[in-house]
């Protein structure tokens, strides 16, 4: 099983940071490396599932037209719309529906892990079905996730079951890595 909404909502009992990104200078020089990792300038339309209170939207919505997140937890979304007032976030648990979009850009940062092997094979299909030419970003933490599967277990699950994308890596420290993925033969 992956992580349950029960404990999701947990952390966000007593703040709506329960991660500290907001003042943390090593989870905003991370938002600032991923950005840095995308390909392109500029996209029309991004989607980042467990978008938490919004602090990487914060980075990315001035190179996306159109910028969607979804997150399980109600009080992390009241905070993304705060701080990203023209962002579009949807409360949702995953597995389940994903929200109606044309993205080209899907952001999976800090949140593979949280799944279960099962929840990832259905992202990956979800993904292949909805949006087989989107450019993909994973953010992944290398250290004890504290969840049942590892950070790496997790992307590397989550890898193999999207074999429509071919994945690199695009920079790693000893804490974090990100990884990119493109349609197999388009780059
Ligand atoms: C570590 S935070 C990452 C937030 C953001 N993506 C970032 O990188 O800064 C993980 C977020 O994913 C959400 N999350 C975890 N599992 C989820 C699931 N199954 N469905 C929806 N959201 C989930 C959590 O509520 C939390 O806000």
């Amino acid at each position: 099983m992956g992580v349950g909404l029960d404990h999701l909502q947990g952390l966000y009992a007593e703040t709506s940071d329960p991660w500290g990104f907001e003042h943390s200078a090593y989870e905003q020089a991370k938002f600032a490396a991923t950005r840095a990792a995308l390909s392109q300038d500029g996209y029309r339309s991004a989607f980042e599932v467990g978008c938490g209170n919004g602090q990487l939207a914060r980075h990315l919505i001035g190179i996306c037209a159109r910028y969607t997140g979804m997150d399980a937890v109600a009080s992390a979304l009241t905070a993304a719309r705060k701080t990203v007032p023209e962002g579009r976030f949807v409360q949702g648990f995953y597995p389940g529906p994903l929200p109606e979009g044309d993205f080209d850009l899907l952001i999976l940062s800090e949140v593979l892990y949280f799944l279960d092997h099962a929840g990832l094979d259905q992202l990956a299909t979800d993904i292949a079905t909805r949006w087989p030419q989107a450019e993909i970003i994973c953010v992944t933490w290398r250290g004890d996730t504290g969840n049942p599967l590892q950070g790496e277990e997790a992307l590397n699950g989550f890898a193999k079951a999207l074999d429509t994308h071919a994945f690199t890596c695009v920079s790693k420290t000893e804490n974090y890595r990100i990884d990119r993925a493109f349609p197999e033969g388009d780059r």
